[in-house]
């Protein structure tokens, strides 16, 4: 390689390293990444914050680092540079002096980093608040059921897909999964941790004060084809808001005379929809046959879905068009669904359509 070729190459090179230090320090301040509701850089709860804490210790602690290293690199290779009329340096065998610097050092960089780390783990993996709302997360082959206690642990009612939880009140939740490893994980609320078959893991958080709304959640333990589309909201609720919403839920499912609605309360036993999914009518004038018994859900429950905002594991927004889509064919919406594509007509679709729409 002629010298002027070598300069070409070690121009571009810096050019590019420039660039793309330039680049991670723009992703790292990207202020649309913080509005992005999957995003870990904007905690909302003390345990989150806890943990966001640590991780902006290290991301500064490790830019240090980076920097001095490569600042020590260019200043080195420009000051001893191979030029005219400099002779070759003798080679060293060891400095004693630097050797103990360059142990020091590092080990004081890990013990800033290990004390934070575990003092936050302790408090983050602490028993949580007495007062705490106990709710039970269980991961399916994909979705998320919530089972919701009283103060004695008696389960009051079941949902899916989307939790609600009350503003400034620590939340316990037991992770329990139904068949593979899930895991359960809301960004802006709590560290990631898994579901195991037949273990009982366990997390806690407390929503801040003002943190009323919509926070998305994600299954982050690789669990079958339909992995990334099993997915869940929690929603932050004022006081008053949530303790609505526990009445609603503890009610029975609406029953409504209209005639497309009963048309599809038949065609939803008919198609042996109530094989799966439980729908809570315990209304006096009901059918036996309506009333499906209390087992193991293998889907969702269906009693209040029209309180809720999304679809098939909040893969899709509870609209007509959505659930046209999905009823006609699950499998295609989600590869691998458990809900098989029962062949429906459009009209039946609409029938099924009005009775799961009056049951809010
Ligand atoms: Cu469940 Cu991934």
């Amino acid at each position: 390689m002629t010298s002027r070729s070598r300069h070409i190459v070690t121009i571009v090179g810096s050019l590019l390293l420039v660039a793309f230090v330039t680049w991670l320090l723009f992703i790292a301040f990207d202020e649309s990444a913080v509005d992005n509701k999957m995003s870990t850089l904007n905690p909302l709860s003390w345990q989150a914050q806890r943990y966001h804490d640590v991780y902006e210790l290290v991301w500064w602690l490790s830019g240090a680092v980076f920097v001095a290293i490569m600042a020590a690199t260019l200043i080195l290779s420009i000051l001893y540079r191979e030029r005219p009329g400099n002779e070759p340096r003798r080679d060293i065998h060891g400095n004693t002096r630097l050797e103990i610097l360059w142990t020091i050092i590092p080990i004081i960089i890990v013990l800033i980093m290990v004390v934070p780390t575990f003092s936050a783990v302790i408090a983050v993996e602490g028993d949580a608040d007495e007062d705490a709302l106990e709710v039970t997360a269980t991961g399916h082959q994909w979705w998320f059921e919530f089972t919701y206690h009283d103060e004695d642990g008696n389960e009051m009612f079941r949902t899916a897909n989307e939790m609600h939880v009350p503003v400034g009140r620590a939340v316990n939740v037991s992770l329990q999964s139904n068949d593979v490893i899930h895991a359960f994980w809301v960004p802006a609320l709590f560290g990631k941790k898994d579901m195991m078959p037949g273990h009982n893991n366990r997390l806690w958080f407390t929503p801040n004060a003002g943190t009323e709304g919509m926070h998305y959640g994600q299954c982050v333990e690789y669990c079958g084809d339909s992995h990334a589309n099993m997915r869940f909201r929690i929603f932050v609720d004022s006081e008053e808001d949530y303790d609505q919403w526990v009445a609603n839920q503890m009610s029975d499912a609406s029953w409504s005379n209209d005639e497309l609605v009963q048309a599809g309360r038949e065609l939803f036993v008919a198609k042996g929809c109530n094989s799966c999914h439980q729908v809570a009518y315990s209304k006096d004038d009901a059918p036996d046959w309506l009333i499906p018994p209390t087992v193991a859900a293998i889907g969702p429950n269906l009693s209040h879905i029209a309180s809720r905002t999304t679809i098939a594991s909040a893969l899709m927004d509870r609209d007509e068009e959505s659930m046209r889509e999905w009823l006609a064919n699950p499998p295609a919406v989600k590869p691998g669904s458990r809900m098989p594509n029962l062949e429906l007509t459009e009209d039946e679709i609409t029938k099924l359509i009005a009775m799961l729409d009056s049951l809010e």
